[in-house]
């Protein structure tokens, strides 16, 4: 950073620079020159819009359009030197035009101010995040999708309380997981929807007097309209909260598959193997194969979530218009969408390269008396016992069970009779978890063919 006068900009009425402490809390090109290129992209579409009303002459507008496409350039070359005392993106890039294309540069920001001017960059910027992540969870969709495809008919144990429940059937498992990011995706669609219309020619809050057109800015920023009041345009941080909303709800579905992921990849389960390419070593200990990633993603949530309760603060009982307060918006939203959009690259790989281990998952599908609601319904649906009877025949058997050391089909048919006499030889037909899981067609749920049509939904859908 080097070091220029303050006083280029706005410093008419002021006989001292700043204080290195005033300048230091008031400057934001330390993290807002990564919106860069939004800011050039609107300017450019004002420049363009001021000479088409005729407020500047199309020889100046066309001097700016050339002037900042160089310094759009030397940004993303690296040469640009950015100021500390210039404060924020919008005034080092002003001032470097001018000093690229001398006085017409003056001439840009009339009819805005910075209010407009950074509502519009950082909406530019979130939009394109929430582009970012549209592509990112669809990638993660596909991903579970060919995951369910391939294990449609797999069973494993099903769990309420992390306590074996009822078998299911790996695809099924995966689709869940699906429906959560598909809410995701709705939810960003529904975020971009809404935040797409341009704050520029608010002006510093009221409008402005210069016969500007909102509708041409607009629709060259690939925004649908125009906001409607001036006030609301540059007080507005709605998108970027939605924003953070969105990626917080997403994260913290993120995280709870990263702990299935860290669970199942242990020892103890073997449900799942992590492939190499997404787990680490430990420098001590040569066994190990740890999956980090999935801890990670985990761990994401606390920042992603962080960001949106601190942003909840900084806007909470701000007065209309701006205020700099607004300003403490940017590095929550920079952090939590490379947060957000790191964590879903990193699950989309681990469940692209993750293997099912098919065998372990079958083996713990029977363990836990998993299939003992089918026994309790077989005594209902044949015997035509009340289901709360039933219930408490099953319960008595599955302690029998326990006691001999044994799962429920290993129970002999004279075990069974001594708690109900008319139990028959058929009940075992219904205590094999694939009969289980194939019986459970209601729509839904967990039945092979059931998995497959929701897969065939969703790729429809997609
Ligand atoms: N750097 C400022 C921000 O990020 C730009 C807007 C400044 N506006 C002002 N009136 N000082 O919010």
């Amino acid at each position: 950073m080097t070091d220029k006068s303050s006083n280029q900009m706005w410093g008419g009425r002021f006989a001292a620079g700043p204080d290195a402490i005033m300048e230091a809390i008031n400057a934001s090109i330390g993290f807002d020159q990564r919106m860069a290129a939004q800011d050039i992209a609107g300017s450019r579409a004002h420049a363009a819009m001021l000479a088409a009303t005729g407020v500047i002459s199309d020889s100046d507008a066309d001097a700016i359009a050339k002037g900042l496409l160089t310094v759009l350039s030397e940004i993303q070359d690296g040469k640009f030197e950015f100021s500390t005392a210039l404060e924020d993106i919008h005034m080092n890039v002003e001032s470097r035009l001018k000093e690229v294309i001398g006085e017409p540069a003056g001439r840009l920001h009339t009819g805005r101010s910075r209010n407009d001017q950074v509502a519009t960059d950082f909406k530019l910027w979130v939009r394109d995040q929430l582009d970012a992540a549209e592509a990112g969870l669809l990638a993660l969709i596909e991903a579970l999708l060919a995951q369910a495809e391939a294990g449609a008919d797999w069973v494993m144990p099903g769990f309420t309380h992390l306590q074996v429940a009822q078998p299911v059937t790996w695809g099924h498992h995966m689709m869940a997981y699906v429906e959560m990011f598909g809410r995701d995706l709705s939810r960003v669609r529904d975020a971009r929807a809404r935040m797409n219309e341009s704050p520029l020619g608010a002006a510093a809050l009221a409008g402005t007097s210069f016969p500007i057109d909102r509708d041409m800015t607009a629709k060259a920023l690939g925004f649908d309209r125009p906001s409607a009041n001036s006030l609301d345009a540059v007080s507005d941080r709605d998108f970027a909260l939605e924003f953070l909303g969105t990626a917080s709800i997403c994260a913290m579905h993120l995280s709870r598959m990263a702990e299935e992921l860290v669970i199942w990849s242990s020892a103890q389960f073997r449900f799942v193997a992590l492939s190499d390419r997404f787990s680490t070593g430990s420098s001590i200990m040569p066994q190990k194969k740890n999956p980090d990633a999935a801890e990670l993603i985990r761990a994401k949530i606390g920042r992603i979530f962080g960001a949106n309760t601190a942003l909840m603060m900084v806007m909470k009982g701000l007065p209309l218009a701006y205020s700099k307060d607004m300003q403490e918006d940017k590095e929550l939203v920079f952090d939590a969408a490379d947060s957000w959009m790191l964590a879903m690259a990193a699950m989309n790989g681990m469940v692209r390269d993750m293997t099912a281990n098919r065998d372990s998952l079958a083996a713990a599908a029977g363990s836990g008396f998993s299939t003992a609601t089918d026994l309790a319904d077989w005594l209902v649906r044949v015997l035509g016992l009340p289901f709360r009877d039933a219930h408490h025949i099953t319960g008595v058997l599955v302690a029998m069970a326990e006691n001999n050391d044994c799962d429920l089909p290993d129970l002999s048919l004279e075990d069974m009779q001594s708690v109900h006499a008319d139990i028959t030889i058929d009940v075992f037909a219904v205590l094999g978890v694939e009969n289980s899981v194939n019986s459970r067609t209601s729509y839904g749920g967990t039945a092979p063919t059931q998995v497959r049509a929701q897969i065939e939904r969703w790729k429809e859908r997609l």
